[in-house]
């Protein structure tokens, strides 16, 4: 029988501490995602976000594969959870970066400090050789947040519905490699 995979590890940064989602935080990750601002910018959060959303996404997250999904809950210490950067298995099997933070935590560098290290992670505790990731066009400021780690444009634009919008938007497809 195949040992079970370790569970994702506890990172940190200066100003960060990235670690599994435990059920303590749906209160606060209900609050910070129930922002049309962070849903419009999202495929897969709805907004209004529905009740016991947050412990249905907590659990799922428990059960997943370590090997091929996974979230980091990202926690300062003066504010406790601000929000997440995950890796989800796309239908190819590529493995895709997503993250949100909380709206009284934007524009502070937070994000790219978080993808710094769970790329860091990802390439050498993960053993990930490449990783994609999508941002809508008109979200710049998580495209800064992907080129300041080191993904790189494709060139692809593709359409992709979001939940938090109800319709489709373009999204600019980028990679990154180990
Ligand atoms: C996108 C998001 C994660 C960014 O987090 P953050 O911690 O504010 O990001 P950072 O401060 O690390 O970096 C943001 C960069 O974008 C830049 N930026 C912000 N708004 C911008 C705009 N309108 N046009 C161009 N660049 C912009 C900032 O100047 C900064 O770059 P710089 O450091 O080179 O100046 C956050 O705004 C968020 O959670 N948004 C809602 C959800 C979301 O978009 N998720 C990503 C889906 S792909």
């Amino acid at each position: 029988m195949m040992a079970a995979p370790d569970p994702w590890p506890t990172l940190s940064t200066p100003r960060l501490t990235l670690r599994p989602l435990r059920p303590s935080d749906a209160t606060a990750l209900s609050r910070l995602v129930d922002d049309p601002g962070v849903a419009a910018m999202t495929t897969s959060i709805p907004h209004p976000f529905p009740t016991g959303a947050a412990e249905a996404f907590i659990e799922r997250m428990a059960q997943a594969e370590a090997d091929r999904e996974g979230v980091f809950a990202l926690e300062t210490s003066s504010d406790g959870f601000i929000g997440v950067v995950g890796f989800h298995p796309d239908d190819q099997g590529a493995v895709e970066i997503g993250y949100w933070l909380g709206r009284p935590f934007w524009g502070q560098g937070y994000m790219t400090e978080a993808v710094d290290a769970a790329l860091v992670w990802a390439g050498e505790g993960w053993g990930r050789r490449y990783l994609l990731a999508g941002h809508f066009a008109d979200n710049p400021a998580s495209g800064q947040v992907l080129v300041k780690t080191g993904f790189l444009y494709t060139g692809d634009v593709v359409p992709r519905f979001s939940m938090g919008r109800g319709e489709e938007a373009p999204t600019r497809m980028m990679v990154w490699l180990a």
